[in-house]
């Protein structure tokens, strides 16, 4: 005898992020990743831009509408035409497309420009300190602080200069050992100095790409005191007006976000946080994916701009 339950199974809901992976290498050599060891050799395998197209266009039939289209890599500005024809066929449909890219490839007005026009609805730099020795020594290469930073400010001078306020311009932290507890001058350097609508916050995983057992820098640089953090993170919400992370836990809305406290397990040991990730649960579950598996990080988004 059939249950009305087990006639009525409500529909799945539809998947809320589709990653399109542009490439498999990279021109910097960060300490926790290993995305520059690829060399794109399996090239010939990838899906092809055509196919993509077609892919894009399922997803928004799929997600109606609703769904993001996340371009990564490596650095997938390596391979602008690709990144372009992604960016612009979402574009077409009318689906957000959102990307992080180390800035490298954005170092000239005409290129900001580009990004802003017919680039990603929701563009992130990565920074993983506001002292260039760090970010450059994490990154491995001289001047990649430079060219970050260089990049978001082009960004928000080109997004002022062509009236295209609804690009939301962000960085993205990487949070490890050396930097937590210097938080307060990398949000001011962020939101004030630099001007960007928002931090994000990435706790350091097991690099990225990893293939062999070792993974040096993530045994040397994930150890943070969770107390300490959670004093750090919480003056910054004051003294930035943050406002996502005391109030979203009395919000409905937010009993399944990103930022709920209650996720975030203080006492776990390591991975010192768990958090909930917004991108890889809402995609393991529900998306497919071209070419790769998904990135597998956990982020902690604080915003002074609402969402
Ligand atoms: C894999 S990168 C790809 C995009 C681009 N190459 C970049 O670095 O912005 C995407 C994001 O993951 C972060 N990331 C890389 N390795 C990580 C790790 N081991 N733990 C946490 N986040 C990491 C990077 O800092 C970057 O913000
Ligand atoms: S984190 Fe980004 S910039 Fe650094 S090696 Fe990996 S893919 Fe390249």
């Amino acid at each position: 005898m059939f249950q009305p339950s087990q006639l009525f199974t409500p529909k799945p809901p539809p998947p809320r992020f589709l990653f399109v992976t542009v490439n498999r290498r990279c021109n910097l050599r960060c300490q926790h990743c290993q995305f520059w060891t690829r060399d794109d050799a399996d090239h010939d395998t990838y899906i092809l831009p055509s196919r993509t197209g077609e892919l894009l266009h399922e997803y928004q039939q799929l997600s109606r509408g609703q769904g993001s289209v996340v371009i990564c890599g490596g650095e997938s500005m390596l391979d602008p035409e690709v990144y372009f024809g992604v960016s612009e066929t979402c574009r077409r449909l009318d689906l957000k497309s959102i990307s992080v890219v180390n800035g490298t490839q954005i170092q000239s007005p005409e290129m900001a420009e580009r990004m802003i026009l017919s680039g990603p609805d929701e563009i992130s730099i990565s920074l993983n300190s506001h002292r260039q020795e760090l970010h450059d020594e994490t990154r491995g290469k001289p001047g990649a602080f430079h060219q970050a930073t260089q990049a978001i400010r082009l960004l928000i001078e080109a997004r002022t200069r062509l009236q295209r306020p609804s690009t939301r311009i962000y960085v993205m932290g990487l949070i490890f050992d050396q930097n937590y507890q210097e938080l307060d001058a990398f949000y001011h350097f962020v939101l004030n100095t630099l001007g960007a609508d928002k931090l994000k916050l990435n706790f350091l995983q097991p690099s990225f790409g990893q293939r062999g057992e070792v993974d040096p820098f993530y045994a040397k640089h994930c150890h943070v005191d969770p107390d300490e953090l959670r004093k750090v993170i919480d003056h910054c919400d004051q003294k930035y007006a943050l406002g996502s992370i005391p109030n979203c836990a009395t919000k409905p809305s937010c009993i399944s976000a990103p930022c709920n406290p209650a996720r975030i397990n203080t006492k776990a040991g390591v991975p010192a946080f768990k958090l909930q990730n917004t991108s890889a649960t809402a995609t393991n579950a529900t998306s497919w994916w071209m070419n790769t598996e998904p990135p597998d990080f956990v982020s902690l988004t604080v915003s002074r701009v609402p969402p």
